[in-house]
């Protein structure tokens, strides 16, 4: 991320939202607080609380008004992926043990848990009750958009309107509800509000959409996890679905994806299957329309050096899948 030009627009602030994020991570038991600090030293984008940041500046706001919101995302985000992690029984994210490897089930649990608690805290520091009630309703959806997922494992039958349901629950609604927010708590105008909305909704769907397709086709070593990891436990994600329409080695493709313990090489053959079926360029199309969208929201939003990161941001997003 640190490579995107664009990206020193926040640099700064985001420094601060580190140094918050590790006071956040202080608690009274110390597993806990070198579980927590162990997650967010692990690194990350800090794409949501980049998000609210400059949807609060395209909204003429100063970084106080948004840090405690900014914070407070990404520690919602945080405590879905370390329970993201014991529900996948991920050994690595960002090429760092999980929570989950070092400390076990129930520790990532209540570590998942605490940070969700103490994101209320920040929250409770807002007069605005649609920040509360929007972040409370994005957290279920997200939930629902996991338990989804769960029910759709190794379901061949899986449609492409499943599929973007899916995907817009558990990680366009945080992205779209990080823009929103920002704006919120910037006091901005409705028509604003809902031009971030939109672009983050848009943009999110096209982030999770490369994250699919990276999960095929990216180094191990730049994944930070081992490749094909959505294959081996059955998630039917975009390439495959489009895959499972056109492919001509239909029943190969068939026998393939619903194996349950799939070797490397029998992961290796179904990526070069979908591959060869077009499933790849197909993702990377429909994630480029989806990016398309949010620049066409991007433009409604004031001018400014904050607009033109979120614009080039959803470049970096294409950039990321090729
Ligand atoms: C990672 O996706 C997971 C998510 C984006 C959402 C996880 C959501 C929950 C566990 C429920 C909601 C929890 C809270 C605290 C609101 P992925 O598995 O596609 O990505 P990965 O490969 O990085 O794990
Ligand atoms: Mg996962």
């Amino acid at each position: 991320m640190n490579d995107l030009p664009l990206w020193q627009e926040v640099q700064a602030d985001l420094q601060q939202v580190e140094v918050e994020l590790l006071r956040q991570a202080d608690a009274p038991d110390p597993v806990l607080s070198q579980a927590a600090r162990h997650l967010i030293q692990a690194g990350g984008k800090r794409l949501r609380p980049a998000f609210a940041i400059l949807a609060a500046r395209c909204c003429g706001a100063p970084l106080e008004r948004v840090l405690p919101l900014a914070v407070a995302l990404e520690m919602i985000h945080m405590a879905s992926l370390v329970h993201d992690d014991v529900i996948d029984a991920s050994p690595l994210r960002r090429g760092r043990p999980t929570v989950w490897t070092r400390w076990g089930k129930e520790l990532s649990l209540h570590t998942g848990d605490y940070l969700f608690a103490r994101s209320l805290l920040l929250v409770a520091t807002y007069d605005d009750p649609r920040i509360p009630s929007i972040l409370a309703s994005t957290s279920v959806k997200m939930v629902q958009g996991e338990l989804h997922q769960l029910a759709g494992a190794f379901d061949l039958d899986v449609t492409l309107r499943d599929y973007l349901k899916r995907i817009y629950r558990k990680t366009a609604l945080l992205i779209a509800a990080s823009c929103q927010l920002g704006a919120i708590a910037a006091g901005a105008r409705e028509e604003l509000i809902q031009h971030l909305y939109l672009y983050g909704r848009n943009l999110g769907m096209a982030f999770q959409i490369t994250d699919d397709v990276l999960d095929m086709v990216a180094e191990p070593e730049r994944l930070g996890k081992p490749i094909g990891s959505d294959l081996r436990q059955g998630v039917i994600t975009l390439p495959a679905i489009y895959a499972l329409r056109t492919c001509a080695k239909k029943q190969k493709l068939i026998c393939l994806l619903a194996r349950r313990d799939k070797t490397t090489v029998e992961i290796q053959e179904l990526i070069q299957l979908i591959k060869n079926c077009g499933g790849i360029d197909y993702a990377l199309g429909l994630a480029e329309r989806y990016l398309a969208r949010a620049r066409q929201h991007a433009v409604f939003l004031p001018a400014g050096a904050a607009r033109d990161t979120l614009m080039g941001l959803t470049y970096y997003i294409r950039a990321r899948g090729i």
